[in-house]
Formats: structure tokens, sequence, C-alpha cells
């Protein structure tokens, strides 16, 4: 399931679902978005629809009255962030990200929490994260780049659907380090987007 971030306890976690060394060896900017404790990390991955309001409470006041601050989708910039989650338990299993109109054409990224991993929910982010852009977005194509020694995620992008597409060699990451660079792209009819009318684009 995919929905956006209610408050900004639901973004940290996001965020730090993608902070482990395995992650960052792809993504290399997460962890600087949010700092927060490696030590805390492990809490924040574990918190699930049952014991979410207890951790909450626990919190230092100044510190709850942050988490529990609404967070408004994309606050009118380019990036829709949507949590992954699992649907049994309210645990957050990531975060999928789709930025409209960059130099690269509206592309899509995402992490999933180590849990999470390897169990098929990569693809199913994906699928609905494209859902999201071309059915609520009304975009016709979307598209992602992926390390080509990242497996995992060029056989995510391979079995949703994703095709080959023209894209610079190389990417340097936030952290600076310069990695080579594949990309694919997802293109729909005009006529299957936008079901959605809020997202409707101008015509
Ligand atoms: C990339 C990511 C989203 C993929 O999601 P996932 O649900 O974990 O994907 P899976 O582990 O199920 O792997 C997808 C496929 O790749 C295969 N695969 C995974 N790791 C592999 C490896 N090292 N070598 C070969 N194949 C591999 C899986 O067997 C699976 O194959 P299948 O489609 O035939 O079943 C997730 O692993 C992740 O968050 N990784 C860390 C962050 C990251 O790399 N983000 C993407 C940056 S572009």
């Amino acid at each position: 399931m995919l929905h956006t971030p209610r408050d900004h306890l639901d973004l940290l976690i996001g965020w730090v679902a993608g902070a482990d060394s395995a992650a960052q060896h792809w993504l290399g900017d997460v962890a600087r978005k949010e700092p927060v404790d490696p030590r805390q990390v492990e809490t924040l991955l574990r918190i699930d629809r049952g014991n979410r309001d207890k951790v909450m409470r626990a919190l230092p006041d100044a510190r709850r009255a942050q988490m529990a601050a609404p967070f408004w989708p994309s606050d009118g910039g380019p990036t829709s962030l949507l949590l992954v989650v699992e649907e049994a338990t309210g645990r957050v299993a990531g975060l999928s990200q789709l930025t409209i109109g960059t130099e690269r054409g509206n592309v899509m990224g995402g992490w999933l929490a180590p849990d999470f991993r390897g169990r098929g929910f990569g693809a199913e982010a994906a699928r609905a994260t494209l859902r999201f852009g071309h059915e609520h977005l009304g975009l016709e194509a979307v598209r992602a780049g992926t390390d080509p020694s990242n497996e995992a995620s060029r056989r995510v992008l391979a079995a949703t659907g994703f095709v080959p597409a023209a894209g610079p060699a190389r990417h340097t990451l936030a952290d600076g380090r310069v990695i080579d660079a594949l990309w694919f792209e997802h293109a729909v009819a005009r006529d299957a987007t936008a079901r959605c009318a809020a997202g409707a684009p101008a015509r």
C-alpha cells in the first residue's frame, strides 16, 4: 500500500528506511536529508499500527510536537513522496519519490527498509508509483536511473515494464560520488493518463 506521509514521523521513518550502508551505497544521500541518531533507526523501523501512539507519547514534548506536525504533500514543489506501507501491520516498508519536470524528465526512485527487501515490495511500490504518476499526475512518461550493477533495481524496473532510454552515462550522487547510470522509461498513451481530475494537467 502507498500513501502520502501523514505527519513528520511518517516522513522520518521513510527517510531512515534507506539510511543503512547497503542502501546508501546506491543512494548516496538519504541520511543527510533527515539526520537521525543511528540508534534510533531500529526503533523507528519497528513502529507499526499497534505501537505508534506509544512511541509518540514517549518522545519529549518538543520532539513529539515536531513529529506530529502534519506533512503537506510536496508543499507545492515538484517532488511527491509516497510511503510504502505493509498493509497487515502498518509498518513503513520504504519511500518512493516522483519528481516532475527535472532536466531528465519525470523521475522516480525509492528504497525499502532492510526487512522488506527481497520480498517483492520493490515491484509493487514501483507499479503503484507509476499508477500515481500516470493516472493522478497525468504524466505520459516516467523515467528512472540506476547504477548498472544494481541488479535488484534493474530487475524491478524490467518487471514493471520500464524499457531502456537515453540518458547521461554518469550521475553524481548528493554525497559527491560519481556512478555509472542506466536510464529507463515507462510511457503510456495520453488517453491512459489523468484518470483523477485533481491530477489532470492543463491541456
Ligand atoms: C532496489 C530495491 C527497491 C528492490 O526492491 P526489492 O523488493 O528488494 O527487490 P528484490 O530483492 O525482490 O529483487 C528484484 C529482483 O532482483 C533480483 N536480485 C536482487 N538482488 C540481486 C543481485 N544482487 N543479483 C542478481 N539479482 C538480484 C531478485 O532475485 C529479484 O528477481 P526476480 O524479479 O526474478 O524475482 C530494494 O532492494 C532497495 O531498496 N535497495 C536499496 C536501495 C536501492 O538500491 N534503491 C534503488 C536505487 S536506483
